[in-house]
């Protein structure tokens, strides 16, 4: 029987990858996924460069398991980020926002596997032209930056899916077994999720952060910004703020102004829920407990194989 092709491509037991996040995925609950048999990812966009380098090397010590690091393209001290990356020999690394032109090259010639995140067919084949080894295709459900298309998951996927052959990781919305499974029926060889591990025990977002994720129900959660960045968060003060401007027909920069600078620290990591940006995806909806790394990825196993399993004898399906 063929093996799974992102279990294979990383060398992992189960193709559940934690997103690399802003603020929430630090060594430790980058290694505590890798630890549960998914691939953990540290996010290096909210790290300066020796501080990657201190998340690299916990993270080493804490599991030997493979693990990856996220690099957003934009970030202004790249070249930093990549050189760490390279000496200290991180096997994997997942790009996104940005031309995966600039760095695939230099990546995989020292032995680095990558992976490029897109929101669009267009993006997906730019994507495997640069040569990466696989791409999440990330839906219009995702928390945080998301793509200008507004493209959801379940059109995202099979679309990207015709158009590639490399291995694909669909993302946005998914958050447990059910939703995992449907991603793969969709095509998906795996799944990337980051909502879900923002409200775990390891993730180093602020307690009131996690507890105000808890509390979110349907349509809780907003895509703003897209002149600047789309990006999707929760709709607390500061969001009504940048409402309010675009109803004043605010200029980009008077925009920029009122996002100024370390909203998401402030909002994510210092638990200011009223002047910060609160990352979040639409299946917010969906998570009602903090656990650790291992009990979601043992439940969604659990969850993802009974469902399996379970297809053939369902009524509903009997027609
Ligand atoms: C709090 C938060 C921070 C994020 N930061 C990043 C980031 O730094 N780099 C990145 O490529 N994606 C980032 N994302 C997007 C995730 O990598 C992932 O693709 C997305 O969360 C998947 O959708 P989901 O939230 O529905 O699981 C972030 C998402 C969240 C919720």
């Amino acid at each position: 029987m063929k093996e799974n092709r992102i279990v294979k491509l990383f060398g992992i037991k189960y193709p559940i990858i934690q997103a690399g996040m802003v603020w929430c995925s630090g060594w430790k609950l980058a290694s505590a996924v890798s630890s549960s048999g998914g691939l953990g990812i540290i996010g290096s966009g909210s790290m300066y460069p020796d501080v990657l380098k201190k998340h690299i090397l916990k993270c080493k010590k804490a599991t030997n398991l493979p693990f990856a690091v996220n690099l957003p393209l934009l970030y202004p001290n790249i070249e930093e980020h990549v050189s760490t990356i390279i000496e200290h020999k991180v096997p994997i690394v997942f790009t996104s926002a940005g031309n995966p032109n600039t760095w695939t090259k230099e990546l995989k010639s020292n032995n680095i596997k990558v992976v490029h995140v897109v929101s669009s067919v267009k993006f997906a084949l730019k994507a495997e032209l640069s040569g990466v080894d696989a791409v999440v295709a990330e839906g219009f459900e995702a928390g945080g930056h998301n793509g200008r298309e507004e493209t959801t998951t379940l059109c995202l996927v099979p679309d990207v899916v015709n158009a590639i052959n490399i291995p694909l990781i669909a993302a946005g919305g998914i958050v447990d077994g059910k939703s995992m499974l449907s991603a793969m029926i969709l095509g998906a060889d795996g799944v990337q999720m980051g909502t879900r591990f923002v409200a775990c025990k390891e993730s180093s977002a602020h307690d009131s952060f996690k507890n105000m994720v808890l509390k979110a129900k349907e349509g809780d959660t907003k895509l703003t910004l897209k002149e600047l960045t789309p990006v999707r968060m929760l709709n607390n003060n500061f969001y009504r703020e940048i409402v309010q401007l675009y109803q004043e027909n605010a200029s980009k920069e008077k925009l920029l102004k009122k996002l100024g600078k370390g909203r998401a620290k402030k909002g994510m990591y210092e638990g200011d829920l009223i002047n910060g940006e609160l990352e979040i995806g639409q299946a917010s909806s969906q998570i009602r407990e903090v656990y650790s790394a291992a009990q979601i990825i043992k439940d969604i196993m659990n969850e993802f194989k009974k469902l399996k399993q379970q297809i053939n004898i369902e009524s509903k399906f009997n027609f």
